[in-house]
């Protein structure tokens, strides 16, 4: 995806598919079940971005003509990891690209009035440590759930983060910069600011309440 904007740390996807599905993701008439299909369809195409540096070895085959060598991905274990709820709604198009990775779940809301996140729930592969972790959530807003979920997966051994959002924020980029300064930020859309209730301007609304038809 050449003309992607690469900060340190910090990939803004750069492709006109993206940018369209965002503009109908972002579009309030836009119906939950389209909505779904284009957080799943754009979670599909930035895995095809975070999976760029994986590491390949060299295999011989054989083609209908001839014995050739070839070149397949080298085993690296790989982890999807979706903070509930609306990082579900990222699940199935990351591992349409990538169907061996094992997927845990960190379940966090964060608090309406203190904007904090709450943590309810956990389930994660048992070797975390030893695999690249792909942290997905639609939304990277005061960027404190993303936070505490890296937290929570570094406290559990994981080394090797990444961070995937369809939208985000400077102040979200911001926070996880300053706490996971070793975390690469995928971002769909990098989108104004935050309002006063820690809403993402322009934005979606409520990534959750869209995909699951909730209020
Ligand atoms: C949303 C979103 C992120 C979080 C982002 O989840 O999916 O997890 O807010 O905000 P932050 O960067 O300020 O932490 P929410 O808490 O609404 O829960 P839900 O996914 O269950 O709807
Ligand atoms: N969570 C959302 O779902 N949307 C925002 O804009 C911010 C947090």
């Amino acid at each position: 995806m050449r003309g992607d904007f690469y900060m340190e740390k910090l990939i803004v996807m750069d492709h006109p598919l993206i940018k369209h599905k965002i503009t109908y993701i972002k579009d309030k008439s836009t119906g939950a079940k389209e909505f779904r299909e284009l957080i799943k369809e754009v979670a599909m195409l930035m895995a095809y971005e975070v999976t760029r540096e994986l590491p390949l070895k060299k295999v011989e085959i054989e083609t209908p003509l001839t014995t050739t060598e070839s070149e397949v991905i080298s085993g690296k274990k790989l982890g999807i990891i979706p903070i509930l709820r609306a990082g579900l709604g990222m699940v199935d198009g990351m591992l349409n690209l990538i169907p061996t990775a094992k997927v845990g779940h960190i379940g966090l809301y964060r608090d309406p009035e203190t904007l904090e996140p709450v943590e309810y729930y956990c389930k994660l592969p048992t070797d975390v440590e030893e695999r690249e972790l792909i942290v997905i959530d639609p939304m990277l807003a005061t960027g404190g759930s993303a936070k505490a979920a890296i937290t929570f997966l570094k406290n559990r051994g994981a080394k090797n983060i990444k961070l995937v959002s369809i939208l985000g924020c400077p102040e979200g980029v911001a926070t996880i910069h300053k706490e996971h300064p070793d975390v690469d930020i995928y971002l769909g859309c990098l989108d104004e600011k935050l309002n006063d209730h820690g809403y993402i301007l322009p934005g979606l609304g409520d990534a959750g309440d869209r995909l699951f038809g909730t209020k």
